[in-house]
């Protein structure tokens, strides 16, 4: 039996934050509810439906992850955040209309009470978007000092114990990392001087950090992913995460492309495509935000296929993303998959993969998961960047570096044994030596 790992319980109550009351959020914060009155399942949620095995195969011990760790309850967590709308939840999910009236009248009582707190918004950062709900500080300092404030007045009015912040905000145009993301005293002093490069997710990542509060960055802008801030949730103790959930068409793409890899099947080409109508969908139609995402999304076959190690199969790829605003379509996104593939002596195949998904509903259940393992983390003590998180991201936050794993497969191994190690389990590499070794 290996050492296992002090944590804390989760006594008491955790609060869970989200900049941002879109559709993602409420869909996470209703189905939560519904999953605690028992009027919905939890699907998609590792920490709530998710086993893990230990020890050998022949032993069968397949225990529920939430029975095997001190994760917080779905009874004993409280929902906020903020927004640039005043919308409570209830209203915000109506308006995003992914989950029906029937289940969101249920729980209108409990829906109605999470209102929002004023954002922190700056429209040079989201152009496609307006609201009037919105803090008036003379600088970005300022304005830190003002969301902490509203964590602090949260955590006291709602008696947790913890909290945690997970960014359900839309999408900021893009930001070049510079000079004074790379160090806490230059970002702070850049903050009392309104420095143009600091969007407003870096400044809730900066407010939460200072309090002691986890942050979990769940869309493709820079905010935590600053060398400054990885030094400093290190200096402060707090564990940080992003970015970008992995939901719909990358999700697929590093579900097949490792397959590919794995049989060494040549790609001449991935083209992916979207059509999407949500409000997320209108932020992308921004050629600012779009390019923040196309990062995201580009980013995760080149270190799946290793055009460097095999260049004859997949040096010369062609990766195309787009994503294309269409109203009628609201939140069921539909994509296409276009892959050009090449087998023995070169013969050529195509896949087509068309995924009709529900992007928030793929959405609901990482933001759950990885508000409670970043809780998990905090109480383990474990700071700064949460790798093994990298399972729920497309463009997970690593070491500076270091090549982020994008292979869901390599992704989950990692994260069942970073569980197996904070249980004291022994870490499982099937190798099964027992073959060669019995008599
Ligand atoms: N749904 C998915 O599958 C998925 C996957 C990966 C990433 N994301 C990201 O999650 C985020 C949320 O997606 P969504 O579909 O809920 O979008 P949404 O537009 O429905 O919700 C975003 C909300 O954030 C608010 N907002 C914008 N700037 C803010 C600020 N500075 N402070 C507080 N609130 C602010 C908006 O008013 C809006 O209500 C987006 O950035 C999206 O790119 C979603």
């Amino acid at each position: 039996m290996m050492k296992k790992r002090n944590i804390s319980p989760a006594t008491g109550k955790l609060g869970i934050l989200t900049p941002g009351i879109g559709a993602v959020s409420t869909t996470t914060i209703a189905g939560a509810i519904a999953v605690s009155k028992g009027i919905g399942k939890p699907v998609g949620s590792i920490s709530q439906l998710g086993k893990i095995r230990l020890g050998k195969r022949t032993e069968n011990r397949n225990p529920l992850i939430k029975d095997s760790l001190p994760l917080a309850s779905l009874d004993n967590i409280v929902f906020g955040g903020w927004d640039i709308t005043e919308d409570n939840v209830y209203d915000a999910a109506k308006k995003a209309g992914v989950l029906d009236n029937g289940l969101l009248s249920e729980i209108r009582d409990e829906l109605e009470a999470i209102k929002p707190m004023k954002a922190v918004f700056d429209k040079k950062f989201v152009k496609n978007l307006e609201g009037d709900f919105i803090k008036n500080e003379a600088t970005k300092m300022d304005a830190a000092y003002a969301l902490m404030a509203d964590i602090l007045k949260f955590k006291a009015e709602n008696n947790c114990d913890r909290m945690v912040m997970v960014w359900c905000a839309s999408t900021e145009i893009y930001v070049e990392e510079s000079e004074i993301h790379r160090d806490i005293t230059l970002f702070e002093k850049a903050m009392e001087d309104n420095h143009p490069s600091i969007s407003p997710s870096m400044i809730y990542a900066y407010a939460a950090i200072k309090c002691g509060v986890p942050f979990v960055n769940g869309a493709p802008n820079l905010s935590c992913d600053i060398p400054a801030f990885v030094q400093f949730a290190k200096d402060e103790g707090v564990p940080i995460a992003g970015k970008d959930f992995k939901t719909g068409q990358t999700l697929m793409k590093t579900i097949l492309g490792p397959g590919l890899r794995s049989r060494l099947i040549g790609i001449d080409g991935w083209f992916s495509t979207n059509i999407l109508g949500n409000r997320d969908g209108e932020v992308l139609d921004d050629a600012e935000s779009f390019k923040t995402k196309e990062v995201s999304k580009l980013s995760v076959l080149e270190s799946i296929l290793e055009p460097d190690t095999y260049p004859d199969l997949y040096k010369e790829m062609y990766h195309k993303v787009r994503i294309n605003y269409y109203p009628p379509k609201g939140d069921d996104k539909e994509s296409w998959d276009n892959i050009d593939i090449f087998g023995w002596l070169g013969y050529k195949m195509q896949i087509k993969v068309n995924f009709l998904c529900k992007d928030s509903i793929l959405a609901a259940p990482v933001v759950l998961d990885l508000a409670l393992f970043i809780d998990l983390a905090q109480r383990a003590e474990m700071k700064g960047i949460q790798e093994w998180l990298s399972f729920y991201f497309k463009s997970p936050q690593t070491k500076e570096g270091l090549t982020p794993i994008h292979d869901v497969f390599q992704q989950k191994i990692k994260f069942e044994n970073t569980l197996r190690h904070l249980m004291g389990e022994k870490l499982i590499n099937y190798l099964g030596l027992d073959y060669y070794e019995e008599d």
